[in-house]
């Protein structure tokens, strides 16, 4: 009889994320398991404790999942589970912490796509400013759309402690040229806006962080994105379901993307990272590069 497929959930905090459970045996997993408060010192003795016991067929059908809350410590998790493989005892491990690497990759390829269905360009060299970006998901996307030859501003909506410190964290660790952006008084808020063709909201679910004003003075803006699904939506104007409908902002060109549009791509992008460890022949490490590369498959940017 085959052996059944494995997944062992390693988080840092002290739940497994019900999603991720969700979604990994609607791709097909046999059994999840959750290990929770996991540290980074742990990772080697759990990674080696995993791949030992059921012979290098076995490890095939044997899957790590990292998650958590920051992105930085499980990327290193990813990093130390890599190290303690010993090939060939080695299996497949993805990395996604809070669904942030998959739901930054649905947005950033959702805007690519918008780019250039309504606009005939890409982001190389576009100003984009991240509402929220301090946060898991903002992050992922500062990193991504600097990677992809944006100019990234990470807002700073009371101070730019927050923004300079992620922005720092994205810098060090993947080179990227991510900026803080001071929007702690109205008229910082009116000037940076006016200087962008891109607006990103990755704001704690619930919140509202552009209104009508804001778009108002937003004379280049092309397109505007939301991943918050709890009303209202985190950018007046844009609804859940919108896939690049017009949007009233000062440019008059701008178009809108709303949260259950990337959180479709979002779902296909897990959900094909997964079934993808399933299939796999040889281990995989799948990042938010790998999450980027498939997200730009399921908004059909490539
Ligand atoms: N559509 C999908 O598929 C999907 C999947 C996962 C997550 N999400 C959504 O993505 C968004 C980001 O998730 P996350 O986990 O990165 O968020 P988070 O950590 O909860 O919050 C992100 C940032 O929001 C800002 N914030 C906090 N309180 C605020 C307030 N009262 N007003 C305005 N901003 C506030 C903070 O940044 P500053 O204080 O520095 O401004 C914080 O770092 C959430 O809305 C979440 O629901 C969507």
């Amino acid at each position: 009889m085959e052996k059944p497929h494995i997944l062992h959930l390693f988080t840092p905090t002290g739940q497994a994320s019900p999603f991720d459970v969700n979604m990994a045996y609607d791709a097909g997993y046999n059994a999840v398991v959750p290990y929770t408060q996991v540290t980074l010192d742990q990772v080697t003795t759990l990674t080696q404790d995993a791949i030992f016991s059921r012979g290098p067929k076995g490890a095939r059908r044997t899957g790590l999942f990292i998650g958590g809350r920051e992105n930085g410590l499980a990327v290193d998790m990813l990093e130390a589970a890599r190290k303690a493989m010993v090939p060939p005892f080695e299996v497949s491990v993805f990395v996604d912490p809070s669904g942030a690497f998959t739901t930054a990759a649905a947005m950033v390829a959702a805007v690519e796509k918008h780019l250039k269905k309504n606009h005939g360009t890409d982001l190389d060299g576009k100003s984009v400013l991240i509402f929220g970006g301090s946060g898991p998901v903002g992050a992922a996307a500062a990193v991504l759309a600097s990677q992809a030859g944006a100019r990234v501003g990470i807002v700073g909506r009371e101070d730019t402690t927050r923004a300079r410190s992620t922005a720092e964290d994205c810098n060090r660790r993947y080179g990227t040229n991510v900026e803080p952006v001071d929007a702690s008084t109205a008229s910082l808020k009116l000037s940076m806006m006016q200087k962008a063709d891109i607006a990103l909201s990755t704001a704690k679910a619930g919140y509202r962080v552009v209104d009508n004003a804001l778009l108002a003075a937003a004379s280049r803006l092309l397109v505007a994105a939301d991943v918050n699904a709890v009303p209202p939506s985190g950018i007046e104007g844009v609804e859940a379901m919108d896939d690049g409908k017009a949007l009233q902002a000062g440019s008059g060109k701008a178009v809108g993307i709303g949260a259950l549009a990337i959180g479709n791509i979002k779902y296909q992008t897990q959900r094909g990272l997964l079934e993808a460890m399933l299939k796999a022949d040889k281990a995989l490490y799948l990042d938010l590069r790998s999450a980027f590369a498939e997200a730009r498959r399921h908004a059909g940017v490539v």
